[in-house]
């Protein structure tokens, strides 16, 4: 069913209050593939949505928006060593690495309170803590939106980066994908190395932690500095850490000598929130758009603040952080 002038509002973590002129929830394959025969399918703009926690919408949607609901989580095969899961594209990715968990499946606990759904993790190659999905990573299937043929994408096909894939880039829009399948381990690799992980496992007493003890202490850190955005709408990192070459980190150190880093192949990566914050930026507000108190890289919506409003603030960031560093940073989320 295809649904006129639809409130987004409860369909994007920045609870940006934009309208789409069309809207339809697709719950399987067979979904999709009535959707694909519509005048509206073949005629208006589209775009697909997820968990919408990666989203600005800076105004309102003048075509369809496609709303993915496909469920299921099902083991493929499993031996000793190891679990080849397939999930759907509309579980949430957070209710996916709880199931891991609880069954000792590892590989996704760094992952831990990631928001939105399986289906656009791939898209993004999602990371945290040390860990990206391609690490996980077997396959997705996903519908080519022309001629409505299923394809499975391998590793190699998605050319995963920092959070970037084919998806994003030459792809972009042309497909959806439908289910994704991870390899999770039974005997585990544990990523301890990001930040301040050790720490906060050490300061709970955990001297030997198991994957349960990671994704505990994961969202511990997350939620201590991450705003939820049940309660203060927003997308997580807005804009993506950038990265440098050696030169240009050279010429940088000696001016910011305290500046941080980390080595992303032959370059350099800076967190964008330290440039951020060295503005002076953290808690700015532009009307009820704000940058978060507590973390620099997330920007808020305090109210009634327009995706306009967001990408006005976001603009300000660019242009102050360009100004200071000669670094431009470019948007995580997805801007619509
Ligand atoms: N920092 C500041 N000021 C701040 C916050 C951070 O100076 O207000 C500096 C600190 O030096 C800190 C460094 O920035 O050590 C990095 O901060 P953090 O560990 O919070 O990570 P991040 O680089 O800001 C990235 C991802 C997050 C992910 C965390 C943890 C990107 C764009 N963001 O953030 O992903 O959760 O690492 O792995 O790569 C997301 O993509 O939406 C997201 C939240």
């Amino acid at each position: 069913m295809i649904r006129e002038w639809v409130s987004l509002k409860p369909h994007n973590s920045f609870r940006i209050d934009a309208n789409a002129a069309f809207f339809t929830e697709i719950s399987s394959t067979a979904d999709l593939l009535r959707l694909m025969d519509t005048a509206i399918f073949l005629e208006q703009p589209r775009y697909i949505l997820g968990g919408g926690s990666n989203t600005l919408f800076t105004q309102d949607f003048p075509g369809l928006i496609m709303k993915i609901r496909i469920p299921g989580i099902r083991v493929l095969s499993e031996n000793d060593r190891e679990v080849i899961l397939q999930t759907g594209a509309g579980v949430n990715w957070d209710d996916l690495v709880h199931h891991t968990i609880d069954r000792g499946w590892g590989g996704l606990e760094n992952l831990s309170m990631i928001p939105g759904e399986t289906g656009a993790a791939p898209i993004q190659n999602i990371g945290a803590y040390g860990v990206e999905l391609d690490s996980v990573f077997v396959s997705l299937d996903a519908l080519d939106l022309k001629t409505g043929e299923l394809t499975r994408f391998d590793r190699e096909m998605c050319r995963f980066g920092y959070r970037d894939s084919i998806f994003k880039r030459d792809l972009k829009g042309k497909f959806l994908i439908t289910a994704v399948t991870l390899r999770l381990s039974k005997q585990h690799r544990l990523h301890l190395e990001y930040g301040n992980l050790k720490e906060v496992l050490k300061a709970d007493g955990i001297t030997d932690p198991d994957i349960r003890h990671i994704g505990s202490a994961v969202r511990k850190i997350r939620s201590s500095k991450l705003p939820d955005p049940a309660v203060t709408g927003n997308a997580g990192s807005f804009f993506k850490n950038p990265v440098i070459t050696q030169d240009q980190f050279l010429k940088l150190s000696e001016t910011h000598p305290g500046i941080p880093s980390y080595p992303a192949g032959n370059q350099i990566k800076i967190p964008a929130a330290w440039l951020i914050d060295q503005c002076g930026l953290k808690g700015k507000r532009l009307g009820d758009a704000g940058v978060h108190e507590r973390h620099a890289l997330i920007l808020v919506n305090h109210g009634k603040a327009t995706g306009r409003d967001i990408l006005d603030l976001a603009d300000t960031i660019r242009a102050e952080v360009l100004d200071r560093f000669g670094i431009t940073l470019e948007p995580e989320v997805n801007l619509v």
